[in-house]
């Protein structure tokens, strides 16, 4: 593995993904410039850290930092994770999903090109479609729904988002990696976007019904934030590992059903399941995948790592951290 960075910028730093990042970075002894445009994050995601004397905070679109190339040019690391994120978000507004994910992303990776900064990339399992397989490989093609469906704005950006990146990484010898996200999840998640884990933790918390969105059969594979984290860390660090895609996430699979009976268990909950069909849950143009879960071959073969934190110990962990 190469020698760590010294100084890193990560856009989306005061996000959820993004502000556990941070902190391991800090925790390293490495100095950070955060750049958020708080539209999702928090500050509050960086409460553990303020007024670390290494860490930077830009309150601004990547788009609109004046001095993005400087930034760029003084960090060894850049890991790029602002963008929409969120179903109910997504089904909002294909403009503003659109907008943010890919202008952001290219401006973001002319500012590396420019630099010649190596960058981090954080896609989605989203851009596997609704493809039927029973685990994604990152050599599979990608089925994609038809642009009258909102909701495959989020996957057609964040996919472009990686022909842009690969792209740059032919042409300009920009050192790029991409990781595809499956689910990830734990403290600081914010259920506010639909993201199914807090949601049904607040309401379990509570005793109110666990809404599950369609009939419950729909599998996905939850990934504990530092295991996420880890990955991007090392991916990073990995000289091999440049110019290429890959998949992180956990490959322990679950029904939302199962999740929401497991939810009400592990917290002694005595709230019941409400199944809601799609229809009344999103605005017309959603579709659901019925699985989402990766194959991590590649990333073991990198960088020596799969996350392994079971399902059980993330919603303790998270259910902890959750008022
Ligand atoms: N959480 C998951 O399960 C998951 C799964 C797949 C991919 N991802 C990817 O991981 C990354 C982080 O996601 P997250 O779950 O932490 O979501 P998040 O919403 O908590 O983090 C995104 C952050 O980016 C910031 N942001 C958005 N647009 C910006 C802009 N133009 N300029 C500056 N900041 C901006 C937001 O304020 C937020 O803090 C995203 O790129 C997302 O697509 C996440």
């Amino acid at each position: 593995m190469a020698n760590r960075p010294k100084h890193v910028l990560v856009t989306g730093g005061a996000g959820f993904i993004g502000s556990h990042l941070v902190e391991r970075l800090l925790g390293e002894g490495q100095s950070v410039t955060v750049i958020d445009d708080c539209s999702t994050g928090r500050l509050e995601n960086l409460q553990s850290v303020q007024g670390h004397a290494g860490l930077e905070i830009v309150q601004a679109k990547v788009s609109q930092c004046a001095n993005l190339v400087e930034l760029a040019r003084e960090s060894q690391a850049i890991y790029h994770l602002a963008a929409a994120v969120g179903v109910e978000l997504v089904m909002d507004s294909a403009l503003k999903t659109i907008e943010s994910n890919l202008c952001e992303t290219q401006v973001m990776l002319d500012a590396a090109s420019a630099s010649g900064t190596p960058i981090l990339l954080a896609s989605t399992s989203e851009v596997y479609g609704k493809s039927a397989k029973a685990a994604f490989s990152e050599e599979d093609d990608l089925l994609i729904g038809p642009p009258h469906l909102s909701r495959w704005s989020y996957a057609c950006s964040k996919l472009m988002d990686e022909f842009l990146a690969l792209a740059h990484a032919r042409e300009k010898k920009t050192p790029v990696v991409i990781a595809r996200l499956f689910n990830t999840v734990g403290p600081r998640q914010t259920g506010q976007y639909g993201m199914v884990l807090p949601r049904f933790i607040q309401a379990a918390k509570k005793d109110q019904p666990l809404k599950v969105f369609g009939d419950g059969s729909q599998t996905r594979c939850f990934c504990y934030v530092n295991d996420t984290v880890e990955a991007l860390v090392r991916l990073q660090n990995c000289p091999a590992a440049k110019g290429e895609v890959f998949n992180v996430g956990s490959f322990e699979e679950i029904s939302i059903g199962k999740l929401a009976e497991l939810v009400i268990h592990i917290l002694h909950s005595t709230s019941s399941v409400e199944y809601v069909p799609y229809t009344m849950a999103y605005a017309p143009g959603f579709e659901d995948m019925l699985r989402r879960k990766p194959i991590v071959d590649k990333l073991k073969k990198y960088v020596g790592f799969q996350p392994t934190t079971s399902l059980r110990q993330i919603v303790e962990w998270t259910a902890a951290s959750i008022q």
